[in-house]
Parts: C-alpha cells; sequence; structure tokens
C-alpha cells in the first residue's frame, strides 16, 4: 500500500524513515488522549524514540510485507494504521490504528480500516483480519463494528497499560464476509438510486 486515496482531501501513505518527526510531534501533542488505550506513548519521548519504532517497522515491512500507513488529512498527518504481522500460510494478518486527540470524530479512522481491508482482501488475498480492542475502549470497539468486523469473544488481560491489566474484546473478518458487504452496499446503492435516493455518499 503505497498511496490511497481516502476521499475529501485524506489520504494513506506507506510510512517512511523521515516521518519519523512527525509522528513524534502527533504522539506529543495526543499523549493524554492516545495513553489512555496505547502501551508505546511513555516510551516516545523523543524523535530518535520514534526513528527507532520505525527501523522495526521496516525489518517487519522487509520480512513480511506487514506495513504502517500515515493517515493524512489536508496534507497534515493525523494518525497511524498498520498491519502487525501477515503470515501468508494462514492468509491471515491483524490490524491496529490511532489517530491524533484533534483529528477523531469525523469518520476518518472508518475510512483508513475500509481502505485497508479493501487491500488485504483484493490485492493481497488475505482470508481473514484480526483485531482487538479494549471493554471499555468504546471508539474503537465502534470503529471496527462500523466496519463489519464480528466480535469473536473475549481475552483476559492480555495487555498492560501502565499500571493494570486490560481485557480485549477479539474482532475478526473474513473476506467472504467483506465480499458479502461489498455485494450488499451495491445492490443497495443500485435500488436508492432506482428510486432516486442515493446513499452512496453516506460513508458506512
Ligand atoms: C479509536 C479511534 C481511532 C477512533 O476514532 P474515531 O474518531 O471515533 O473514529 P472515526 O475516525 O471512524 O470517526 C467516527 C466518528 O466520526 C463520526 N463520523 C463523521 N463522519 C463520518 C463518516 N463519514 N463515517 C463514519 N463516521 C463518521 C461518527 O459518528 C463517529 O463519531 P461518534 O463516535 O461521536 O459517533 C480514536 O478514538 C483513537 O485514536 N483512540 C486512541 C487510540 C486507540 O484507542 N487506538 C485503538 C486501540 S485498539
Amino acid at each position: 500500500m503505497q498511496f490511497t486515496d481516502l476521499g475529501q482531501g485524506a489520504h494513506l501513505e506507506l510510512l517512511q524513515p523521515h516521518h519519523a518527526p512527525e509522528i513524534f510531534e502527533l504522539i506529543d501533542s495526543s499523549r493524554a488522549h492516545l495513553r489512555e488505550w496505547l502501551p508505546f506513548v511513555d516510551g516516545t519521548q523523543s524523535v530518535e524514540d520514534t526513528k527507532r519504532f520505525r527501523e522495526a517497522g521496516a525489518q517487519r515491512y522487509a520480512r513480511d510485507g506487514s506495513f504502517d500507513a500515515g493517515i493524512f488529512d489536508g496534507g497534515a498527518l493525523a494518525g497511524v494504521i498498520g498491519l502487525h504481522w501477515i503470515h501468508m500460510g494462514n492468509r491471515s494478518t491483524s490490524l491496529g490504528y490511532w489517530l491524533g486527540a484533534h483529528f477523531t470524530g469525523r469518520g476518518l479512522m472508518t475510512r483508513s480500516v475500509n481502505a485497508v481491508l479493501e487491500h488485504c482482501f483484493s490485492e493481497l488475498n488475505l482470508n481473514r483480519v484480526s483485531s482487538a480492542a479494549a471493554l471499555g475502549n468504546i471508539r474503537s470497539n465502534a470503529v471496527l463494528q462500523r466496519c463489519r468486523f464480528q466480535l469473536e469473544g473475549i481475552s483476559r488481560e492480555p495487555e498492560w497499560l501502565y499500571d493494570h491489566f486490560v481485557d480485549h474484546h477479539l474482532y475478526g473478518i473474513l473476506q467472504r464476509d467483506w465480499q458479502a458487504a461489498r455485494a450488499d452496499r451495491t445492490s443497495r446503492s443500485g435500488s436508492d438510486s432506482r428510486s432516486g435516493n442515493d446513499s452512496s455518499s453516506r460513508a458506512s
């Protein structure tokens, strides 16, 4: 995924080493917001920390093709979405994401997740994308549900967040779920346009 247009002036772009200062600034300006649900914030105290993180990302990309993409809105970095790993034998991957505090509430992440799912299922021909959200992370659970992930279970205390463990909701979406959702969207937009009620511009 080198570049994907999300419409309305937003796009996804593969993160490169030169993005490190911009990523650090976004994390630094959103510490309280990100810290509530992400474990890497306190360990990110300088651009050098972000550079090291990006180097590990580049190694992952070289090893199995899993990537991190910047979410850009009007040219500014708004957040990050990425695949933690890709297992080609099982045709599966795992998705994670975050937005800077000032970029929430506009549907940017919903559009980004849908774009990455399209890439995973149509370009990479994967069968499964999994993700997880802490039980109390209402907004992240809502993103996954809007993007038609199915809730598959609860994992007890898989993550340590600075001073406490959190339980995770485990989600998955399969290639056939995605294809069925796409066929559903197409048939709904067809019947809406026949009835003169075009809902295709409303994002899901
Ligand atoms: C999780 C996170 C990315 C969700 O951000 P978000 O802004 O709620 O998600 P979206 O960008 O999809 O925006 C959805 C919101 O925009 C609104 N919206 C506006 N236009 C929209 C559109 N075209 N499509 C979808 N939603 C739209 C929705 O109603 C929703 O608002 P609401 O929650 O007030 O109802 C963000 O809260 C975050 O980064 N949190 C901290 C890090 C984190 O938790 N990461 C995930 C760890 S599992």
